[in-house]
């Protein structure tokens, strides 16, 4: 849709329902190419995606996408691989029409956090940060591409926040993809300001003002508590004691009943005089926590 109706610069991509087919996307005219990534339609956290960097993977990547899949579509979409220089996410908070009794201009109906820069592994989110620097014509090209993909899909009553994420590599900024709602490398504005993304979404939903973002000076970073083992119980945390006796630095647990290997269980905040101060605090302190079977 992205690539469709706004007409924003994507990766080139393709659909496929079976593992033949998967194949002539990647290998037939206008395909993809190697190396690309392939990723169940429907999932989550990175589940059933992989990267394909040899023909002879193709099998294998659709029969990890199939069996990791969410939901009844057996379909995947292959994009080509972007050697990116960074990825960012832009909160971008639609607005309804009217909010507190005053019709807003279409322009004022949109607006944006700072960019947030992140780093996934495995497809899955591990760290994020801001301010995440950024020439000022590469953030307005991703303002106006947030703007007019999120006014696409929430059409003209919508509202809420969406996380949308882009490549970035030399001056191109490249749509990834978006999620209608707080995302999780959205967790760092639980400490980097004073209204987090959840409160500008329930905000938004309510038709409620949102006055100016207070940021917190200096900068901001989350990294993610992981679990390594199954247990079907809930764990303890212990060193959470030793991570909260750090300053500038809180930790929210997810309260989960159970662990999987990498399974996210909780995330480290913490704020510095740079980003790059922050993201060493707020790993060292995730580091600390460890999760046990209890
Ligand atoms: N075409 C691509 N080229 C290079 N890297 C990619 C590509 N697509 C995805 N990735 C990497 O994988 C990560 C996860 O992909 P994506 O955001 O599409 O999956 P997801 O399962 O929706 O993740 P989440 O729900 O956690 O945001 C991206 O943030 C990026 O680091
Ligand atoms: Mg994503």
């Amino acid at each position: 849709m992205a690539a469709e109706r706004p007409g924003l610069p994507t990766a080139r991509y393709g659909y496929a329902e079976s593992a033949e087919e998967l194949r002539r996307r990647i290998a037939g005219p206008r395909g993809t190419g190697l190396p690309c990534v392939v990723k169940p339609v429907m999932s989550s956290s990175g589940k059933g995606q992989s990267v394909v960097r040899r023909a002879a993977e193709i099998n294998r990547a659709w029969d990890y996408a199939v069996a990791n899949m969410r939901g009844d579509q057996r379909r995947v979409i292959v994009e080509e691989f972007i050697d990116f220089d960074y990825e960012i996410t832009l909160l971008t908070v639609r607005q309804r029409p009217v909010v507190g009794g005053r019709r807003l201009s279409e322009a004022r109906r949109t607006l944006f956090v700072r960019p947030i820069g992140h780093r996934q592994e495995r497809g899955d989110y591990q760290e994020s940060w801001m301010p995440c620097p950024m020439k000022p014509a590469l953030e307005r090209r991703a303002r106006s591409m947030a703007r007019s993909i999120t006014r696409e899909i929430a059409g003209p009553d919508g509202a809420g926040i969406f996380g949308v994420e882009f490549f970035v590599r030399g001056d191109r900024v490249i749509f990834s993809e978006l999620s209608p709602r707080p995302h999780d490398t959205g967790m760092v504005t639980m400490i980097s300001q004073d209204l987090s993304e959840f409160d500008l979404h329930v905000r938004a939903i309510l038709g409620l003002p949102i006055p100016t973002i207070n940021y917190a000076p200096g900068g901001a970073a989350s990294a993610v508590i992981l679990a390594d083992r199954a247990s079907s119980r809930p764990p303890t945390y212990p060193g959470l004691d030793r991570a909260l006796s750090l300053r500038n630095v809180q930790v929210r647990i997810f309260g989960k009943p159970t662990t999987r290997p990498y399974r996210r269980m909780g995330v480290a905040l913490a704020t510095a005089a740079t980003a790059g101060a922050a993201r060493r605090l707020a790993k060292r302190a995730a580091g600390m926590v460890s999760v046990r079977r209890a």
